[in-house]
């Protein structure tokens, strides 16, 4: 059995689907493995330290394997590279890209996407929305660090006083969890937001204050997989009450609201950005979804009357080598269960929740229930 690491075509991906840890994990095992020329630059890593960990590095490294990794989704012209059969597994980006996945289906390979790994005990180790969120939650901060003119902690001294920077955190999952501690940390005053119950505890616990409209529907938002519900528009409403209040006398926001498979919710107006005094800093992590906030652009830093919003919308790719190594174990994770390692082959089994989850294509079709073509 071969695997091969595909090189990013995006330029604006810098992170790697292996490193030369999972490598020689993945030797251990007794699969080959390649790679394609300058795949893990981008997050410091050399062909040398791949070739050392025992793999070949070579521009045909996808032709004869049986599964690509990578970090985003193949576009057309790097599939039809692939042999037909193989797996690719990366992060397939697949709600509204139906059109994509049907070119995987097209080109006869078996594409997984990571991010619909099912969040239970068993696959935590798998769960790459996990892995990078958090990295993204404290890239956030330390963005906003940077785009912010005045210091996160209080300082006293002999010249006067800083004051501590107040930070407000909306949407409290992953990503909100590590940007509430990562500011914490820093010296912030944190407050957060969201609109699952479950939520309360896990920002106190932080040390940061929680501030929500703790109504009936709040009560309710949360659906048995642990993500939040679209909210009623009564609920926005006096979601949107609560945050104009409490914003205009914050210097930093940072949003990370998403609902799987919908647009991530409008969460600040143009109005509330116009309230917040010159200085202040939003980084909307939510923009590649839409974004929560009006006026945010992707991966650009927006002055709005004094107010900057950050759009990165890779965040988890501006700390590339903690994310490729992070990542890299996640896929290494997955494989395994693919795989008899005393037969030493491919072992896909249809029939797991791991793999009838995160399977999108299968023999020339779309086999993922969620993505079907429509009639
Ligand atoms: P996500 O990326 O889908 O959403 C981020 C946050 O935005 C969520 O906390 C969500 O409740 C919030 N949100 C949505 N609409 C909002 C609104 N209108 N206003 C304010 N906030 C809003 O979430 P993520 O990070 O993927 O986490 C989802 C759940 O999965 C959490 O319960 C988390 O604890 C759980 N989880 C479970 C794991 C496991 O293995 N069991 C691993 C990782 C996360």
């Amino acid at each position: 059995m071969k695997i091969a690491i595909a090189k990013e075509v995006d330029a604006a991906e810098p992170r790697v689907a292996a490193t030369p840890d999972t490598v020689k994990k993945f030797k251990a095992l007794g699969i080959d493995v390649a790679i394609e020329p300058g795949a893990g630059i981008k997050s410091g890593l050399l062909d040398a330290d791949y070739e050392a960990a025992g793999a070949v590095v070579s521009a045909d490294a996808v032709k004869d394997a049986d599964i690509v990794i990578k970090v985003k989704r193949p576009e057309a012209s790097e599939v039809t590279k692939y042999k037909k059969g193989a797996l690719v597994i990366a992060i397939m980006d697949p709600y509204g890209n139906e059109a994509a996945l049907k070119a995987l289906a097209d080109a006869g390979v078996s594409a997984f996407a990571m991010e619909l790994m099912p969040r239970i005990t068993r696959a935590q180790v798998m769960d790459v929305l996990s892995s990078q969120a958090n990295l993204a939650g404290y890239r956030a901060v330390v963005e906003a660090a940077e785009a912010f003119g005045r210091a996160f902690p209080m300082m006293m001294t002999a010249a006067g006083t800083v004051p501590a920077a107040k930070v407000f955190v909306m949407g409290v999952g992953v990503a909100g969890l590590q940007a509430i501690a990562t500011a914490r940390r820093l010296g912030a005053v944190v407050t957060a937001t969201d609109v699952r119950p479950a939520t309360k505890e896990q920002v106190e616990s932080l040390g940061a204050k929680f501030l929500a409209v703790e109504d009936e529907e709040f009560k309710n938002a949360q659906t048995a997989g642990g993500y939040a519900k679209e909210m009623s528009k009564e609920y926005q409403a006096k979601q949107a009450a609560l945050t104009a209040e409490h914003i205009k006398k914050q210097d930093i926001v940072i949003t990370t609201a998403l609902i799987p498979g919908r647009p991530a919710p409008k969460l600040i107006t143009a109005e509330m950005v116009a309230s917040m005094k010159p200085g202040s800093v939003l980084v909307d992590l939510a923009v590649e979804r839409g974004g929560n906030v009006e006026g945010a652009k992707a991966n650009e830093v927006a002055d709005v009357g004094g107010v900057k919003i950050v759009g990165y919308t890779n965040l988890a790719g501006k700390v590339a080598a903690s994310a490729s190594s992070l990542y890299a174990r996640n896929l290494l994770s997955f494989i395994e269960t693919l795989y008899d390692k005393a037969a030493k082959s491919l072992a896909v089994k249809w029939d797991d929740e791991l793999v009838k989850a995160t399977a999108l294509t299968r023999d020339g079709a779309v086999i993922h229930p969620n993505f079907q073509p429509k009639a």
